[in-house]
């Protein structure tokens, strides 16, 4: 059963401070449960706000930051230190400023070309969860964010990876933006344990109304963890339509 929620929060500053908390208590969790949290980041800007509040003073401090694996929900095809790599923006805003172990980096190796990288992912995403072909990894926490069209991590509308129900990792063009990306699927997406959207801006609040009260057949909407929360950060802005 999917447990949803939708935290309405006043601008971006309290989004990401709110998430980060939540992003801390699920972590503390999974580590009491398991002794480790294993978190898949999302691309885009929105994250960064939140990235710098883990990294800093309130919060950087009450992590265990040694149990942290962190993965990536999608990656676009370039070089890690591209300025359009989800590694690279997750890396300044937070991986070069807190005591992670670079073992507990799990990057996409893009430079292996998109199939490649992506095949090399899906065996990381197998062994580091142990599940065979057929199964699915769990993650602890996955972190997204959603396109004006509607799209989530490199999942956009009419795209045959939608449709994906094995693998966990694909490597997908994206027509629009005419590049390659890697992306988790629907099924790696939606057998995690927490899925947390950050979205925030006036620009986003048509899809969020469209994706969350209108039951539009969007790639996010089809994000609903199985047996898991379904949080919804929004800043009022993005929210301004619900
Ligand atoms: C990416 C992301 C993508 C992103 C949305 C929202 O690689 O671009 O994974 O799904 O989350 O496009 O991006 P913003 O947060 O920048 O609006």
């Amino acid at each position: 059963m999917t447990r949803r929620g939708e935290i309405v929060c006043a601008d971006l500053d309290h989004l990401a401070r709110r998430a980060a908390a939540e992003w801390v208590r699920t972590a503390d969790e999974a580590i009491t449960r398991t002794g480790r949290f294993a978190v898949a980041l999302s691309g885009g800007n929105t994250p960064r706000a939140l990235y710098a509040k883990l990294a800093g003073e309130e919060f950087r401090a009450r992590i265990a930051w040694e149990r942290w694996h962190f993965f990536w929900g999608d990656e676009r095809s370039v070089p890690p230190d591209h300025p359009d790599s989800n590694y690279r923006t997750a890396f300044e805003a937070l991986l070069s400023r807190v005591p992670v172990p670079p073992a507990n980096i799990h990057r996409i190796e893009t430079e292996r070309g998109p199939a490649e990288a992506a095949a090399a992912y899906e065996t990381a995403l197998r062994d580091f969860f142990a599940v065979p072909r057929g199964g699915f990894s769990r993650f602890d926490l996955i972190l997204l964010g959603i396109g004006e069209e509607g799209h989530t991590a490199s999942l956009f509308p009419g795209s045959a990876a939608l449709e994906e129900s094995e693998r966990l990792v694909v490597a997908v063009y994206v027509e629009k933006l005419s590049t390659d990306r890697i992306t988790l699927t629907l099924p790696a997406l939606n057998s995690a344990a927490e899925v947390a959207f950050l979205v925030s801006g006036k620009s986003k609040a048509e899809v969020v109304k469209r994706t969350l009260r209108d039951g539009a057949d969007l790639p996010a909407a089809r994000v609903a963890p199985a047996d898991g929360r379904l949080l919804w950060f929004l800043d009022k802005e993005a929210a301004s339509f619900l």
